[in-house]
């Protein structure tokens, strides 16, 4: 059994549910609290135990590489004032060995990852999406390569979720039952309507994927938003190399839309060490508020 080095992280899109934010900026360094939200999933990926990552990256993404990348004027300042901790802050950030390549349009998640070809060879591999932060002990990507290591098979994560946003997931028709959570798969359907969903389960952003995704990529034809779909893509690589559907129980911040953006800067602002208590007190105080409004 091959051992799952290598990671793809898709960051070339256009991130249009945050604009005008994301009109100069990418959507993947939106901080939660501090943090972009890319570096959760680099340091998910890294505490996973990945040795080598791919970004992929496209227009306006630039800051992606610079935030990896050392900051040599900011570290010195911060030594010569004496700030240690932001300087182990930002050292920390440093990783040197993150591969990039360019996605040259948008044409969606599928046509992103193929980019990634050449880096990720004959190997398994798995991809995280940053719109998803899973802040658990033991990462999902670990929880799938645990799954990759025992059933020798790609996987992708879902989630329960409600019937009318149905339309917003890829779905997942689920076969039998190899182990609690998870299952062999029939279909994959991708943003179904709620009346011909196959079921509640909808595919989150972490998947470990086998080398034959490639071929079927590049042989995938476009929706009709011009897109490369990558639920099309594994529902034809799930007849030729099965996949399986884990479903995920633990926490998860849907970053990628304002709402899910928010949530996660409460929770998150509620346990850093510089904001809990400021936000226990404000956010008790609002709730009194609200509770007397009559909204
Ligand atoms: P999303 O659909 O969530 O990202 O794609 P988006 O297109 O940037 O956002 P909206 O919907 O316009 O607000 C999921 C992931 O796939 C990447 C995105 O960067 C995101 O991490 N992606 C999407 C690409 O890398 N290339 C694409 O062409 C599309």
């Amino acid at each position: 059994m091959q051992k799952v080095r290598k990671a793809v992280i898709p960051a070339a899109g256009l991130g249009t549910r945050f604009l005008p934010a994301t009109k100069a900026m990418a959507k993947e360094m939106m901080p939660v609290v501090d943090t972009p939200s890319i570096q959760f999933v680099v340091e998910e990926a890294i505490r996973s135990g990945i040795t080598q990552i791919l970004i992929v990256t496209g227009k306006g993404k630039n800051a992606i590489e610079d935030h990896f990348d050392s900051n040599f004027s900011l570290e010195n300042n911060l030594l010569e004032k004496g700030k240690d901790a932001l300087l182990e802050k930002v050292k920390h950030t440093t990783i040197p060995s993150i591969h990039y390549v360019r996605q040259a349009y948008p044409k969606g998640l599928g046509d992103a990852i193929l980019q990634a070809e050449i880096f990720v060879g004959n190997e398994p591999f798995v991809v995280l999406l940053g719109d998803d932060i899973m802040p658990d002990e033991v990462p999902l990507t670990k929880q799938l390569i645990d799954i990759y290591e025992k059933q020798g098979k790609g996987s992708v994560a879902t989630i329960e979720i409600p019937t009318e946003k149905t339309n917003r997931f890829g779905l997942v028709d689920l076969g039998e039952k190899v182990e609690q959570n998870l299952h062999t798969i029939q279909h994959l359907v991708e943003k179904p309507a709620p009346e011909v969903a196959p079921s509640n389960l909808g595919i989150i952003g972490r998947y470990l994927l086998t080398p034959e995704i490639f071929d079927i990529l590049k042989n995938q034809q476009p929706d009709a938003g011009n897109e490369i779909q990558l639920t099309d893509a594994l529902e034809t690589l799930n007849q030729v190399a099965p996949l399986l559907a884990y479903e995920y129980k633990g926490t998860r911040f849907d970053v990628g839309d304002k709402y899910g953006m928010l949530v996660a800067n409460i929770e998150l602002g509620l346990s850093h060490a510089e904001t809990a208590d400021k936000m226990h007190d404000y956010i008790k105080e609002l709730a009194k508020e609200l509770k007397g409004s009559k909204v």
